[in-house]
């Protein structure tokens, strides 16, 4: 067998964190082409207000970063934030430096390239605005429009809010409606938001149709979830090729069916399989030890905080249902627990709303992938030892 010492291919390509952009983005033409389309359509096109939808790691965030990317290709603006206490705020003051930069250098364009139309917010800006999200928005779209009749090319405003959190109702309720105002005005906004269920849920709750709940509502929302084995194939071996190395046939294989389709998990093990193999090709050993390596990191980066907001009745309920192979009979897992039926279904419905199983008749499931090997490998154990806290 010949050793490469790392001169014959290039870097890992796989990026094993959270928020950090893919070599290859598999599995979302569809939605980019949709949102491509609806920046050129006008305004009012259904995909200009996009709401992305998923677990933790199923990729909200860099489908956003990419949206920006599609958007700045055909000359918007975006401007960026994270639904953090006091985001509203934070718009107005990116879109005032964008106003102030104007005032001060006197121009009447402004000159398109992706590189200067992405406004994030960095460090201190300035820390004084005046005028309300609304009138600086207009007063920024006034100025795109005049930059679009000088470039001849349509262009607008897009704004991505990531972590959606219903914490923040109160901003998201201001942010939405100035939005709708502008959209009913036909100006050239565009927004996208991204957030996990159990955040945007009570978002959605029924409240008389009031903001934000008619303008989620009425989103073009995106649920992402598992990818179909054949993207996950594309993932994998797409950036390996390119890099220049291949996968051996049968690891690639045992690699896409290890992933469980999950977005995450086509980086960890993407990323550790690389690693560990010493070929120009990756071998089936070193997918394997790539594939465990994989789990462990997903544990800790998942599973864990996932399970850590949990109460530890909740989190027994999940043990439990660790030991069936599928979905569990609630039944079978409140005879485990030795709790009545009525008390087992409360767990479930309880699990389900955090987003952790999906309901059945009679059955639970978990959501998020490899969650039930996780439990099997660190909690089951301690379960069977642990009484049940009826005295807390
Ligand atoms: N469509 C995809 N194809 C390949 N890798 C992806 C895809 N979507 C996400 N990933 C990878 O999965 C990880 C999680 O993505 P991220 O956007 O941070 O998830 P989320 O924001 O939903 O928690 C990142 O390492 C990212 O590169
Ligand atoms: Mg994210």
């Amino acid at each position: 067998m010949v050793h490469y010492d790392g001169v014959m291919f290039g870097d890992n390509p796989f990026r094993a964190s959270l928020g950090s952009s893919p070599p290859l983005l598999v599995g979302r033409d569809e939605v980019i082409e949709d949102f491509t389309l609806a920046l050129r359509e006008g305004p009012g096109t259904h995909e200009r207000v996009t709401l992305l939808v998923g677990a933790r790691g199923v990729g909200k965030t860099v489908l956003l970063n990419e949206l920006e990317d599609t958007a700045a290709e055909h000359g918007w603006i975006t401007f960026s934030e994270t639904a953090t206490e006091g985001f509203v705020q934070n718009l107005k003051l990116q879109i005032g430096e964008l106003l102030n930069g104007e005032r001060a250098t006197g121009k009447r364009t402004i000159q398109i390239g992706p590189s200067f139309l992405r406004f994030k917010q960095e460090g201190e800006g300035p820390s004084q605005v005046t005028g309300n999200l609304r009138s600086l928005l207009s007063q920024a779209l006034d100025l795109v429009a005049e930059n679009s009749r000088f470039n001849e090319r349509p262009s607008g405003i897009l704004i991505t809010i990531d972590e959606l959190h219903y914490v923040h109702q109160n901003e998201i309720t201001e942010f939405a409606t100035t939005i709708q105002h502008l959209i009913r005005e036909n100006r050239e906004i565009a927004v996208v938001l991204a957030g996990i269920p159990t955040s945007i849920r009570p978002l959605l709750a029924s409240q008389d149709g009031r903001n934000p709940i008619t303008f989620l509502r009425r989103a073009n929302r995106i649920d992402l979830g598992r990818l179909p084995d054949s993207k996950v194939r594309e993932g994998l071996s797409v950036p390996v090729q390119d890099a220049g190395r291949t996968w051996n046939d049968q690891a690639l294989n045992y690699a896409v069916e290890a992933s469980g389709g999950y977005p995450f998990m086509i980086q960890l093990i993407g990323n550790y399989s690389w690693r560990f193999a010493d070929g120009e090709e990756i071998s089936l050993d070193a997918t394997q030890a790539g594939v465990a390596k994989a789990r462990k990191k997903l544990g800790q980066l998942v599973h864990e905080p996932a399970l850590s907001d949990l109460s530890s009745e909740d989190r027994r309920f999940l043990a439990a249902m660790s030991l069936d192979d599928g979905e569990s009979k609630i039944t079978e897992i409140a005879k485990r627990l030795g709790v009545s039926d009525q008390q087992a279904y409360n767990y479930r419905s309880r699990l389900n709303e955090a987003d952790l199983v999906t309901t059945g008749r009679g059955t639970a499931d978990f959501v998020l992938p490899f969650l039930r090997e996780h439990l099997r490998e660190h909690v089951v154990t301690d379960l069977l030892r642990i009484e049940p806290e009826s005295s807390q």
